[in-house]
Protein backbone atom coordinates (compact mmCIF):
# COMPACT_ATOMS: atom_id res chain seq x y z
CA UNK A 1 0.00 0.00 0.00
CA UNK A 2 1.75 3.31 -0.29
CA UNK A 3 -0.01 6.33 1.87
CA UNK A 4 0.38 9.62 1.79
CA UNK A 5 0.77 12.21 4.28
CA UNK A 6 2.58 13.29 6.66
CA UNK A 7 6.39 11.45 6.66
CA UNK A 8 6.21 8.62 8.47
CA UNK A 9 9.78 7.15 9.03
CA UNK A 10 10.50 5.77 12.28
CA UNK A 11 13.43 7.34 14.33
CA UNK A 12 16.54 5.43 14.02
CA UNK A 13 18.08 2.57 16.15
CA UNK A 14 20.95 3.33 18.31
CA UNK A 15 24.62 2.13 16.63
CA UNK A 16 23.70 2.52 13.07
CA UNK A 17 26.00 0.81 10.75
CA UNK A 18 26.26 3.89 9.10
CA UNK A 19 26.82 6.19 11.67
CA UNK A 20 30.44 7.92 12.22
CA UNK A 21 30.46 6.99 15.84
CA UNK A 22 32.21 4.83 17.91
CA UNK A 23 30.68 1.20 18.44
CA UNK A 24 31.83 -1.21 20.46
CA UNK A 25 32.62 -3.57 17.41
CA UNK A 26 34.99 -0.59 16.13
CA UNK A 27 36.93 -1.53 19.22
CA UNK A 28 37.65 -5.19 18.61
CA UNK A 29 40.98 -6.79 18.71
CA UNK A 30 40.75 -7.57 14.35
CA UNK A 31 39.26 -3.47 14.04
CA UNK A 32 42.70 -2.12 16.13
CA UNK A 33 44.48 -4.59 13.75
CA UNK A 34 43.45 -2.98 10.72
CA UNK A 35 44.78 0.75 11.55
CA UNK A 36 47.90 1.76 10.07
CA UNK A 37 50.74 2.36 11.89
CA UNK A 38 52.95 4.19 10.05
CA UNK A 39 52.42 7.72 8.17
CA UNK A 40 53.26 6.00 5.01
CA UNK A 41 50.33 3.49 5.24
CA UNK A 42 47.99 5.86 6.29
CA UNK A 43 45.96 6.44 3.49
CA UNK A 44 44.37 10.13 2.91
CA UNK A 45 44.06 13.57 4.83
CA UNK A 46 47.39 14.27 2.96
CA UNK A 47 47.89 18.08 4.57
CA UNK A 48 47.92 16.71 7.68
CA UNK A 49 50.56 14.07 7.04
CA UNK A 50 52.82 16.11 5.30
CA UNK A 51 52.75 18.61 8.27
CA UNK A 52 52.88 16.67 10.98
CA UNK A 53 56.11 14.48 9.35
CA UNK A 54 57.78 17.78 9.52
CA UNK A 55 56.93 18.65 12.93
CA UNK A 56 58.25 15.17 13.46
CA UNK A 57 61.02 15.29 12.30
CA UNK A 58 62.11 18.36 13.77
CA UNK A 59 60.93 17.12 17.43
CA UNK A 60 62.84 14.34 16.90
CA UNK A 61 66.70 16.48 15.04
CA UNK A 62 65.97 18.40 18.50
CA UNK A 63 65.53 15.65 20.93
CA UNK A 64 62.40 17.55 22.15
CA UNK A 65 58.98 16.72 22.45
CA UNK A 66 56.53 17.23 19.79
CA UNK A 67 54.27 20.29 20.87
CA UNK A 68 50.85 19.62 21.64
CA UNK A 69 48.78 18.99 18.79
CA UNK A 70 44.24 19.41 18.50
CA UNK A 71 42.97 17.21 15.70
CA UNK A 72 39.35 17.78 15.24
CA UNK A 73 36.26 16.89 12.72
CA UNK A 74 33.83 14.63 12.17
CA UNK A 75 34.18 11.26 13.81
CA UNK A 76 35.20 8.33 12.51
CA UNK A 77 37.90 9.84 10.12
CA UNK A 78 40.87 8.77 12.19
CA UNK A 79 41.80 11.04 14.62
CA UNK A 80 42.52 8.41 17.51
CA UNK A 81 44.42 6.00 14.45
CA UNK A 82 46.75 9.31 13.79
CA UNK A 83 47.86 9.60 17.39
CA UNK A 84 48.99 6.22 17.39
CA UNK A 85 50.96 6.88 14.41
CA UNK A 86 52.44 10.09 16.23
CA UNK A 87 53.39 8.16 18.89
CA UNK A 88 54.99 5.09 16.69
CA UNK A 89 56.78 7.57 14.55
CA UNK A 90 58.03 9.19 17.63
CA UNK A 91 59.33 6.21 19.42
CA UNK A 92 57.52 7.13 22.61
CA UNK A 93 55.02 5.41 24.87
CA UNK A 94 50.75 6.19 24.30
CA UNK A 95 48.42 6.50 26.80
CA UNK A 96 45.19 6.89 25.67
CA UNK A 97 41.69 8.20 27.73
CA UNK A 98 39.01 10.24 26.80
CA UNK A 99 37.22 13.71 28.17
CA UNK A 100 34.03 11.95 30.18
CA UNK A 101 36.93 9.27 31.44
CA UNK A 102 38.72 11.94 33.65
CA UNK A 103 35.71 12.73 36.12
CA UNK A 104 38.27 14.58 39.10
CA UNK A 105 41.86 16.54 38.97
CA UNK A 106 43.45 13.38 40.90
CA UNK A 107 42.44 10.77 37.91
CA UNK A 108 44.48 13.10 35.44
CA UNK A 109 47.44 13.80 37.59
CA UNK A 110 47.91 10.32 37.83
CA UNK A 111 47.98 10.16 34.33
CA UNK A 112 50.28 12.60 34.06
CA UNK A 113 52.71 11.92 36.56
CA UNK A 114 52.97 8.10 35.14
CA UNK A 115 54.14 9.56 31.63
CA UNK A 116 57.48 8.85 30.71
CA UNK A 117 60.23 11.48 28.72
CA UNK A 118 58.36 12.37 25.55
CA UNK A 119 55.28 10.32 25.98
CA UNK A 120 51.97 11.11 24.07
CA UNK A 121 48.88 11.40 26.14
CA UNK A 122 45.64 11.15 23.77
CA UNK A 123 42.56 12.75 25.39
CA UNK A 124 39.39 11.82 23.23
CA UNK A 125 36.70 14.18 23.14
CA UNK A 126 39.08 16.48 25.15
CA UNK A 127 35.94 19.44 25.03
CA UNK A 128 33.86 17.10 27.58
CA UNK A 129 37.07 17.58 30.01
CA UNK A 130 35.42 19.05 33.32
CA UNK A 131 36.25 22.07 33.87
CA UNK A 132 38.43 21.50 37.11
CA UNK A 133 40.24 18.93 35.26
CA UNK A 134 40.53 21.54 32.65
CA UNK A 135 42.36 24.00 34.94
CA UNK A 136 44.90 21.82 36.12
CA UNK A 137 45.87 21.22 32.33
CA UNK A 138 46.79 24.62 31.65
CA UNK A 139 50.15 24.72 33.85
CA UNK A 140 50.60 21.17 32.91
CA UNK A 141 50.73 22.39 28.90
CA UNK A 142 52.33 25.34 29.26
CA UNK A 143 55.38 24.38 32.20
CA UNK A 144 54.86 21.03 32.74
CA UNK A 145 54.14 21.50 36.17
CA UNK A 146 51.23 19.91 38.52
CA UNK A 147 49.84 21.79 40.96
CA UNK A 148 48.22 19.80 43.29
CA UNK A 149 45.58 20.77 46.63
CA UNK A 150 46.00 18.08 49.22
CA UNK A 151 43.76 18.08 52.02
CA UNK A 152 40.32 19.75 52.64
CA UNK A 153 39.81 23.30 54.29
CA UNK A 154 42.00 25.11 56.42
CA UNK A 155 44.50 22.21 56.06
CA UNK A 156 44.55 21.98 52.78
CA UNK A 157 47.93 22.81 51.24
CA UNK A 158 48.89 22.75 47.37
CA UNK A 159 52.03 20.92 46.32
CA UNK A 160 53.88 21.41 42.95
CA UNK A 161 54.90 18.41 41.18
CA UNK A 162 57.32 18.42 38.15
CA UNK A 163 56.54 16.61 34.94
CA UNK A 164 58.37 15.02 32.21
CA UNK A 165 58.29 16.58 29.01
CA UNK A 166 54.96 15.36 26.97
CA UNK A 167 53.09 15.65 24.17
CA UNK A 168 48.81 16.02 24.44
CA UNK A 169 47.13 15.09 21.78
CA UNK A 170 43.42 16.18 22.06
CA UNK A 171 40.23 15.27 19.70
CA UNK A 172 37.37 16.58 19.28
CA UNK A 173 34.42 16.92 17.22
CA UNK A 174 33.59 19.54 18.28
CA UNK A 175 36.24 22.42 18.08
CA UNK A 176 34.19 25.66 18.92
CA UNK A 177 33.57 24.15 22.26
CA UNK A 178 36.74 24.15 23.45
CA UNK A 179 37.50 27.01 25.73
CA UNK A 180 39.64 29.58 24.40
CA UNK A 181 42.87 29.04 27.03
CA UNK A 182 42.94 25.29 26.31
CA UNK A 183 42.66 25.70 22.20
CA UNK A 184 45.43 28.44 23.02
CA UNK A 185 47.99 25.76 24.55
CA UNK A 186 48.00 23.64 21.68
CA UNK A 187 50.90 24.87 19.04
CA UNK A 188 49.73 22.04 16.26
CA UNK A 189 45.92 22.43 15.38
CA UNK A 190 44.77 20.12 12.21
CA UNK A 191 41.42 19.85 10.94
CA UNK A 192 40.50 16.55 9.34
CA UNK A 193 38.29 16.25 6.29
CA UNK A 194 35.86 13.78 4.71
CA UNK A 195 37.96 11.18 2.01
CA UNK A 196 37.30 11.03 -0.82
CA UNK A 197 35.70 8.29 -2.84
CA UNK A 198 39.09 6.88 -4.29
CA UNK A 199 40.76 7.39 -0.90
CA UNK A 200 38.19 4.87 1.18
CA UNK A 201 38.62 2.62 -1.74
CA UNK A 202 42.13 2.89 -1.55
CA UNK A 203 41.15 2.38 2.61
CA UNK A 204 38.63 -0.62 1.82
CA UNK A 205 40.95 -2.95 -0.54
CA UNK A 206 43.74 -2.23 1.88
CA UNK A 207 41.35 -3.34 4.89
CA UNK A 208 40.12 -6.39 2.33
CA UNK A 209 43.68 -7.67 1.99
CA UNK A 210 44.31 -7.37 5.78
CA UNK A 211 41.62 -9.50 6.43
CA UNK A 212 41.94 -11.92 3.65
CA UNK A 213 38.79 -10.99 2.22
CA UNK A 214 38.25 -11.55 -1.83
CA UNK A 215 37.42 -7.76 -3.08
CA UNK A 216 37.10 -6.94 -6.27
CA UNK A 217 38.06 -3.26 -7.50
CA UNK A 218 34.49 -2.84 -8.54
CA UNK A 219 32.81 -3.93 -5.02
CA UNK A 220 35.30 -1.62 -3.02
CA UNK A 221 34.42 0.96 -5.10
CA UNK A 222 30.90 0.73 -4.77
CA UNK A 223 30.83 0.41 -0.63
CA UNK A 224 32.98 3.84 -1.15
CA UNK A 225 30.58 5.18 -2.74
CA UNK A 226 28.39 4.92 0.52
CA UNK A 227 30.59 5.60 3.35
CA UNK A 228 29.90 9.01 3.95
CA UNK A 229 33.69 9.84 3.77
CA UNK A 230 34.32 7.86 6.72
CA UNK A 231 36.69 4.99 6.91
CA UNK A 232 35.50 3.69 9.97
CA UNK A 233 31.88 3.48 8.10
CA UNK A 234 33.72 1.73 5.37
CA UNK A 235 35.23 -0.71 7.71
CA UNK A 236 32.27 -1.73 9.07
CA UNK A 237 30.42 -2.04 6.09
CA UNK A 238 32.83 -4.15 4.63
CA UNK A 239 32.16 -7.13 6.86
CA UNK A 240 28.50 -6.57 6.73
CA UNK A 241 28.79 -7.00 2.73
CA UNK A 242 31.02 -10.01 3.18
CA UNK A 243 28.61 -12.02 4.95
CA UNK A 244 25.83 -11.41 2.39
CA UNK A 245 29.06 -12.15 -0.21
CA UNK A 246 29.61 -15.53 1.64
CA UNK A 247 25.55 -16.35 2.11
CA UNK A 248 24.59 -15.46 -1.31
CA UNK A 249 27.14 -14.50 -3.09
CA UNK A 250 30.48 -16.39 -4.36
CA UNK A 251 32.22 -15.37 -1.48
CA UNK A 252 33.75 -12.26 -3.34
CA UNK A 253 32.74 -8.56 -2.64
CA UNK A 254 31.71 -7.81 -6.19
CA UNK A 255 29.43 -4.66 -7.21
CA UNK A 256 26.49 -7.10 -7.65
CA UNK A 257 26.79 -8.06 -3.83
CA UNK A 258 27.82 -4.65 -2.55
CA UNK A 259 24.58 -3.32 -3.79
CA UNK A 260 22.37 -6.12 -2.64
CA UNK A 261 23.62 -5.89 0.78
CA UNK A 262 23.66 -2.29 1.04
CA UNK A 263 19.97 -1.85 -0.29
CA UNK A 264 19.53 -4.33 2.54
CA UNK A 265 20.92 -2.29 5.38
CA UNK A 266 18.99 0.60 4.03
CA UNK A 267 21.56 2.47 2.91
CA UNK A 268 21.24 4.69 -0.14
CA UNK A 269 23.41 4.67 -3.56
CA UNK A 270 24.70 7.94 -1.93
CA UNK A 271 25.50 6.76 1.17
CA UNK A 272 22.68 8.43 3.13
CA UNK A 273 20.34 6.02 5.43
CA UNK A 274 17.17 6.54 6.90
CA UNK A 275 17.87 9.34 9.26
CA UNK A 276 19.87 11.46 6.61
CA UNK A 277 16.75 11.15 4.55
CA UNK A 278 13.85 11.81 7.61
CA UNK A 279 16.50 15.35 7.81
CA UNK A 280 15.65 16.34 4.45
CA UNK A 281 12.35 15.26 3.73
CA UNK A 282 11.29 17.08 6.78
CA UNK A 283 13.17 20.17 5.61
CA UNK A 284 11.24 19.91 2.62
CA UNK A 285 7.48 18.67 3.48
CA UNK A 286 7.71 20.66 6.98
CA UNK A 287 9.63 23.36 6.38
CA UNK A 288 9.57 24.24 2.68
CA UNK A 289 13.08 23.43 2.40
CA UNK A 290 13.99 25.97 5.25
CA UNK A 291 15.74 27.83 6.42
CA UNK A 292 14.83 25.69 9.52
CA UNK A 293 16.89 26.43 12.94
CA UNK A 294 18.62 23.06 14.15
CA UNK A 295 16.76 22.82 17.38
CA UNK A 296 13.42 22.61 15.54
CA UNK A 297 14.36 20.30 13.30
CA UNK A 298 15.86 18.00 15.58
CA UNK A 299 12.70 17.98 17.70
CA UNK A 300 10.32 17.82 14.94
CA UNK A 301 12.29 14.01 14.13
CA UNK A 302 12.65 13.41 17.82
CA UNK A 303 16.66 13.51 17.48
CA UNK A 304 19.10 15.19 19.46
CA UNK A 305 20.66 18.07 17.48
CA UNK A 306 24.45 16.92 18.26
CA UNK A 307 23.04 14.14 16.41
CA UNK A 308 22.29 16.06 13.35
CA UNK A 309 24.96 18.39 13.29
CA UNK A 310 28.06 15.67 13.85
CA UNK A 311 26.42 13.07 12.23
CA UNK A 312 24.28 13.72 8.93
CA UNK A 313 25.08 17.83 8.31
CA UNK A 314 28.86 17.06 7.54
CA UNK A 315 27.86 14.51 4.98
CA UNK A 316 24.81 16.24 3.82
CA UNK A 317 27.22 19.01 3.37
CA UNK A 318 30.21 17.70 1.24
CA UNK A 319 27.01 16.47 -1.09
CA UNK A 320 25.02 19.30 -1.74
CA UNK A 321 22.22 18.70 -0.38
CA UNK A 322 22.28 20.83 2.68
CA UNK A 323 23.21 24.35 3.19
CA UNK A 324 24.09 26.34 6.56
CA UNK A 325 22.93 30.00 6.60
CA UNK A 326 22.60 32.05 9.72
CA UNK A 327 19.04 32.03 9.48
CA UNK A 328 19.56 28.38 9.44
CA UNK A 329 19.67 25.28 6.90
CA UNK A 330 18.34 25.16 3.70
CA UNK A 331 17.93 22.12 1.96
CA UNK A 332 19.30 22.29 -2.01
CA UNK A 333 18.44 21.82 -5.38
CA UNK A 334 20.04 18.74 -5.17
CA UNK A 335 17.78 17.34 -2.45
CA UNK A 336 14.78 17.72 -3.84
CA UNK A 337 15.79 15.62 -6.95
CA UNK A 338 17.67 12.82 -4.56
CA UNK A 339 14.15 12.57 -2.87
CA UNK A 340 12.32 12.28 -6.22
CA UNK A 341 10.63 16.08 -5.40
CA UNK A 342 10.30 18.99 -7.57
CA UNK A 343 11.37 22.17 -6.70
CA UNK A 344 8.91 25.35 -7.05
CA UNK A 345 10.39 28.41 -8.19
CA UNK A 346 10.06 30.39 -4.96
CA UNK A 347 11.61 27.51 -3.33
CA UNK A 348 8.76 27.18 -0.02
CA UNK A 349 6.24 24.82 -1.82
CA UNK A 350 6.90 21.45 -3.53
CA UNK A 351 5.10 19.68 -5.90
CA UNK A 352 5.27 16.11 -5.02
CA UNK A 353 6.13 13.65 -8.02
CA UNK A 354 6.56 10.55 -5.19
CA UNK A 355 7.95 11.07 -1.94
CA UNK A 356 10.71 9.08 -0.03
CA UNK A 357 8.37 8.21 2.48
CA UNK A 358 5.72 6.68 0.36
CA UNK A 359 8.47 4.34 -0.83
CA UNK A 360 9.33 3.55 2.46
CA UNK A 361 5.72 2.61 3.26
CA UNK A 362 5.79 0.50 0.26
CA UNK A 363 8.26 -1.45 1.13
CA UNK A 364 7.35 -1.76 4.28
CA UNK A 365 4.33 -3.54 3.88
CA UNK A 366 5.72 -5.36 0.94
N1 LIG B 1 41.98 2.36 8.16
C1 LIG B 1 41.21 3.29 8.71
N2 LIG B 1 41.61 4.51 8.34
C2 LIG B 1 42.65 4.37 7.51
C3 LIG B 1 43.49 5.25 6.79
N3 LIG B 1 43.31 6.57 6.83
N4 LIG B 1 44.47 4.72 6.07
C4 LIG B 1 44.63 3.40 6.01
N5 LIG B 1 43.87 2.52 6.65
C5 LIG B 1 42.89 2.98 7.41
Amino acid sequence: MIQTGTPSFEPEDEGRLSSPELLPQDSGELELSLRPKTLRDYIGQDQVKENLAVYIEAARRRGEPLDHVLLYGPPGLGKTTLSGIIAHELGVNLRVTAGPAISKAGDLAALLTNLGRGDVLFVDEIHRLPREVEEILYPAMEDRELDIIIGKGPAARSIRVDLQPFTLIGATTRAGQLTLPLRERFGIVERLELYSTEQLCDIIRRSAMLLDIPCEASGAMELAKRSRGTPRIANRLLRRVRDFADVMGSGVIDEKVTRLALERLNIDELGLDKLDLRMLDMMIRGYGGGPVGLDTLASALGEEAVTLEDVCEPYLMQLGMLARTPRGRCATALAYAHLGYKQEENGLSVGKQYSLSDMLDAESDE
